[in-house]
């Protein structure tokens, strides 16, 4: 069964991700990332915000995933008013698919699916010493709001970066 075809990209897609293809997500996050999940957090993030859960491909094969989930809090732009917020959980491209666009494409979809189900603003964190990520995040004006201290297990501070949606 093939999944929703979001974009065509050259030789890629970005499509919806399809509960087989979720391995696929989970080998990726295991050779790019030090934060993992238990595969039920996937398949939970799969199943409550499927627009969100969204993958490049280049034939059959999974080459980058972006994962998200929506939530309901205090902003984080405007001061104690509560709003609903997109959390960007994970993003990542395989590294000899990177620097051809799949990551800043994979994250507008994401947004795109936050806007349709509501979200007034995405936040995220990141490694503070993630440049690439860092650099990705700021070229789709995402703000650095905040300095999580110690947020990683190997003691790492994250930066929670935040972007309002129109
Ligand atoms: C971060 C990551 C997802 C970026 O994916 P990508 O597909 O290479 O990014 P893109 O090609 O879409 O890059 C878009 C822009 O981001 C910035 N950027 C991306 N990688 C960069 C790098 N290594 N150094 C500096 N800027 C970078 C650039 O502004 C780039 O635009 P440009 O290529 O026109 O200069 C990828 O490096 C990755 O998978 N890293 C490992 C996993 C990770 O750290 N995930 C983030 C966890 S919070």
């Amino acid at each position: 069964m093939q999944s929703t075809v979001l974009k065509s990209f050259g030789e890629y897609e970005l499509r919806r991700c399809l509960p087989h293809q979720v391995s696929q997500v989970i080998d990726i996050n295991m050779r790019t990332l030090p934060e993992h999940y238990s595969d039920e957090f996937y398949y939970d993030l799969l199943e409550n915000f499927p627009e969100g859960f969204i993958i490049a491909v280049k034939g059959e094969r999974v080459v980058g995933y972006v994962i998200n989930r929506t939530e309901f809090g205090f902003s984080n732009v405007k001061g104690f008013s509560l709003t609903k917020k997109g959390h960007v959980v994970s993003v990542a491209i395989l590294e000899e698919h990177r620097r051809k666009g799949l990551g800043r494409l994979l994250m507008e979809e994401a947004l795109k699916a936050m806007v349709e189900k509501g979200c007034k603003e995405a936040f995220l964190e990141v490694r503070a010493t993630n440049t690439a990520a860092v650099s990705l995040y700021e070229a789709m004006d995402f703000k650095t709001m905040d300095t999580l201290r110690h947020y990683y297990r190997d003691g790492e501070d994250a930066r929670l970066m935040v972007k309002e949606l129109d």
